[in-house]
């Protein structure tokens, strides 16, 4: 079956093409344009992607090199997201698979950032815990099938990448902060600064990265002449250090020898590193970091499984910004 995907549900214009389960072409836009905003501009996003999606979707057919006419399906996400980046490219779906007279299928984000996993490793097999760690989420869930997913966790409050995005505002680093700090900390010394962690009691897979964010923020207004590189290096084990732990947690509850990172502070180094320093004896699924971050191809691949299985959306279904996973 050959599946185009439509991503819009943040600033990442994305167009992929997915035939049984191959990525024949995947296409990313980051809308540069926010970073002078220091976050996403939602209306400034929108009007992009109406800019964009015609020319994109017609470069990642033609780079596939296929018909037009052989597109079967079109996979777009339904939420969540932002209201008016959905619509976009709900919308421009919609027009799409009626133009085309195909099937439309409306993706969780969410699953489609869990399921990226398939495509880094094609033999991945149920049941598997996945550590889904985004801009607005912080999760980690056990998943045992397509539609079978058990939460085991998630933060109270800041997403993880929230929680870097925040951390770089506050140390004057650009957007998005996570690839910032990221960047800074690869001279500083982690252990330089004690920032707090929470919830690390009773093998807790809670998270909570808000008191985190505020005691930086003190530790700024407390200090002069700081030494930023060491700053953002301990910030950022602070966050690294949680997540390592309660996935380790995680996988012994459930007693899962196989575990994957999903959303875009799955693409973070140390954070990959710090999996293997914890967790040496355990199969663990690293997604390139075009996977991690959003993208179309998650949403054409996991869009295919549903509709090769015979689901599929009204033609008027909505667009759900606080779509969730169970
Ligand atoms: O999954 P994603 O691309 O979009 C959402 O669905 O939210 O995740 C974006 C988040 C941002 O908060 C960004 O700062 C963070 O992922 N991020 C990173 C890195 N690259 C992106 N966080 C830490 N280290 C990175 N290298
Ligand atoms: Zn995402």
């Amino acid at each position: 079956m050959i599946v185009l995907g439509i991503e819009t549900s943040c600033d990442e214009t994305a167009v992929a093409l997915c035939h049984d389960g191959n990525i024949l072409c995947s296409e990313i836009s980051t809308q540069t344009i926010h970073r002078k905003f220091g976050g996403v501009v939602p209306e400034i996003a929108s009007r992009e992607h109406e800019r964009l999606l015609n020319e994109m979707v017609n470069y990642t057919i033609n780079n596939s090199g296929i018909e037009k006419s052989k597109i079967e399906g079109i996979a777009v996400t339904q939420g969540p997201g932002l209201s008016g980046t959905l619509i976009s490219g709900v919308s421009f779906a919609k027009g799409l698979a009626l133009g085309l007279n195909c099937k439309i299928v409306g993706v969780n984000h969410l699953e489609a950032h869990i399921f990226a996993n398939f495509l880094a490793d094609p033999k991945l097999k149920f049941p598997f815990i996945c550590l889904l760690v985004s801009g607005g989420h912080t999760q980690i869930w056990l998943v045992n099938g397509l539609k079978d997913y058990n939460l085991l966790g998630e933060t109270r409050d800041d997403a993880a990448g929230e929680a870097f995005d925040k951390g770089a505002r506050i140390l004057g680093l650009g957007y998005p902060g996570g690839p910032e700090i990221e960047k800074l900390s690869e001279f500083g010394n982690k252990k330089a600064v004690k920032f707090p962690r929470s919830f690390m009691q009773k093998k807790s897979l809670e998270f909570s990265f808000s008191g985190l964010k505020t005691s930086l923020l003190y530790y700024v207004d407390e200090h002069v002449n700081i030494c930023k590189e060491d700053v953002a290096a301990s910030y950022q084990f602070a966050i690294i250090e949680v997540l390592v732990t309660k996935l380790k947690w995680a996988m012994e509850k459930t007693k899962c020898f196989t575990c994957v990172i999903a959303g875009g502070v799955a693409s973070n180094n140390a954070l990959r590193s710090h999996i293997n320093v914890i967790m040496p004896d355990k199969k663990v699924i690293f997604p390139e970091l075009s996977l991690c971050t959003d993208n179309a191809a998650m949403i054409a691949y996991l869009g295919e499984l549903y509709l090769k299985k015979g689901y599929f959306s009204p033609i008027d279904f909505p667009i759900m910004p606080n779509m969730k996973l169970v």
